[in-house]
């Protein structure tokens, strides 16, 4: 098991599935998790602050992965993808506000160690290596500055033609989820002490996946032996 961790826009989710994809593991992006719970409230009526009711609305879920058509697993609730609706700022902004109440975050515990018990996988979030599976074999924290991660975001947002924010608004923006995803008091994002930091400030994707993979590699050998 992969656990890798670190901030908004450090290109977790594309560089855990091309890792995935190398290692022929399967990869699990618990963010969408999180941002199901959101959307799932907004539907609900449930305010993103309720942590009682969001808690319990995120126990009622039934939350899968199921492969779309290009074999890259989408989030599916109640039997429905619904994956798209998940990917929007309103959303990660909705799912970095339900996932500071504990009851959200215990709801989904239970989900993210079934969704790793047979092993093979790749999981990414921001609690994985800390908390979700403190046990995990190999254990990165991916990280950049908030400027790189703005950089990164301008570029995704113009290759999927969508409106792009001047480039000091999405700097303010990474730079104040990070605050509230590192502050919140419980399973704050944090590099676990036993794993591994990359900074990909200064790296292309494609090197970061290389190193990834090396790093994932190195440590299984030494797992086996
Ligand atoms: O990775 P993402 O942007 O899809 O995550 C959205 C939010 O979900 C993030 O701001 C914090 C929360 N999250 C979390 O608290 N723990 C995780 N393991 C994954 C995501």
């Amino acid at each position: 098991m992969v656990a890798i961790d670190g901030p908004a826009g450090v290109g977790k989710s594309t560089t855990a599935r091309d890792l995935a994809v190398r290692l022929g593991f399967v990869l699990v992006d618990t963010g969408a998790l999180y941002r199901a719970v959101a959307l799932a409230a907004r539907e609900a009526e449930v305010g993103w602050d309720e942590a009682d009711a969001l808690g319990a609305l995120a126990g009622e879920l039934e939350l899968s992965f199921r492969p779309g058509p290009s074999g890259a697993a989408r989030l599916h609730l109640a039997g429905i993808d619904r994956d798209d609706e998940l990917r929007t700022p309103q959303m990660g902004e909705g799912a970095s506000k339900v996932s500071q109440h504990p009851p959200v975050r215990d709801a989904l515990l239970g989900v993210q160690r079934r969704l790793g018990a047979r092993g093979g996988v790749v999981l990414e979030g921001r609690d994985i290596g800390t908390v979700v599976f403190p046990d995990a074999e190999v254990k990165v924290f991916l990280t950049a500055t908030p400027r790189a991660r703005a950089l990164r975001r301008r570029e995704d947002l113009e290759a999927r033609g969508k409106p792009v924010p001047p480039l000091d608004e999405l700097e303010a923006a990474m730079a104040a989820r990070d605050r509230r995803d590192s502050m919140r008091p419980v399973a704050p994002l944090r590099a676990a002490e036993d794993g591994f930091t990359l900074d990909s400030t200064n790296l292309s994707f494609e090197e970061v996946v290389d190193a990834l993979e090396a790093i994932v590699r190195r440590r299984m050998q030494q797992h086996a032996s």
